[in-house]
């Protein structure tokens, strides 16, 4: 199993590492256009393989993507993260140009791979991926609702004062601050709804903490944050190579499901070999649907950006 990641900055060396941690992939090829960076992120992170405990191979590239050939699943982190105060949509006019470039770049050596967009404003990026791919949207993911599904998580547990693997929920929607869609309606602790234990402004406060999980932390951090994001990704990358069929709201390509047609936006769905093996429909609260509907007009509104 052979996975290449483009961007060896934070969010792409954290994923580079927790795939290579999990070992279920022989090699991963971290591929940067900063002369040396990805050799060395990768030469510390093979520094780590003794003491961690794992046999992958993991191969730091300059900008040549022949070394990424034949990978099975390719993910691209690359483009400029945000500062704090900016939304990710502002990323558009630099990451639509890189990532439309390195989704051609990655495809003429591996014709045959899986792609997770990472890269920011992340649905309508996934979007620009099958434009300039090609691709069948079986083999398209974006990843945003792993990620902002961990920190519905993390602000229910914290709510409840229950430990995490107590928690389970998801978010779909847009992966924007304004556009996430976290279903309260759905969240259990130990499979009781959370609704049991918690008021419902206090539920709508968790909701609202959830969908500016990301300017949080770039507030406090200066800039994006990186391990939750890369271990959102290394998780669907692990699925998809294990062939796990476990569910994820990722972003995908809709004809019809939802009620929505040519947009890529959080859903769930079966992550397994063939990438996107079906996507779930699930009931949604007359609430969660408008705001479904919102979130997709957003997405839209940034899709009408491109120029593709
Ligand atoms: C985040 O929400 C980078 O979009 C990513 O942290």
């Amino acid at each position: 199993m052979k996975v290449t990641v483009v961007g060896a900055g934070a969010v792409g060396a954290s994923c580079a590492e927790y795939i290579a941690i999990k070992n279920f992939a022989s090699e991963v090829v971290l591929l940067d256009i900063k002369e040396g960076f990805a050799e060395g992120k990768a030469m510390d992170l093979m520094q780590t393989a003794s003491l961690n405990g794992f046999d992958t191979k993991i191969t730091g590239v300059t900008n040549d993507y022949s070394k990424t050939a034949d990978s099975d699943i390719c993910v691209i982190t690359s483009g400029i993260p945000r500062k704090p105060g900016m939304t990710r949509e502002e990323l558009i006019g630099i990451n639509a140009g890189i990532v439309k470039n390195v989704s051609s770049s990655l495809l003429e050596h591996s014709p045959n791979m899986i792609l997770i967009v990472v890269s920011n404003p992340m649905d309508t990026m996934t979007y620009l991926a099958h434009k300039a791919t090609g691709l069948p949207k079986n083999r398209i993911i974006g990843m945003g609702g792993a990620l902002d599904s961990a920190r519905f998580k993390y602000r229910l547990a914290e709510a409840l004062e229950a430990p995490i693997s107590d928690i389970d929920g998801m978010v779909i929607g847009g992966h924007s601050d304004t556009g996430m869609v976290p279903l309260t309606s759905h969240a259990t602790r130990n499979s009781i709804r959370v609704s049991e234990f918690l008021s419902e402004e206090r539920l709508e406060q968790v909701a609202a903490d959830t969908k500016v999980g990301g300017a949080t932390l770039t507030k406090l951090l200066g800039t994006s944050a990186w391990y939750a994001p890369g271990a959102a990704v290394s998780g669907m990358v692990q699925a998809i190579a294990c062939d796990t069929k476990k569910i994820f709201p990722c972003s995908t390509l809709l004809d019809g499901e939802y009620g929505l047609s040519d947009i890529c936006i959080g859903v769930p769905v079966v992550l397994g070999k063939n990438g996107i093996e079906r996507i779930v429909d699930i009931p949604l609260s007359d609430a969660e649907k408008a705001h479904l509907q919102s979130s997709a007009e957003g997405v839209k509104k940034t899709n009408g950006l491109l120029e593709v």
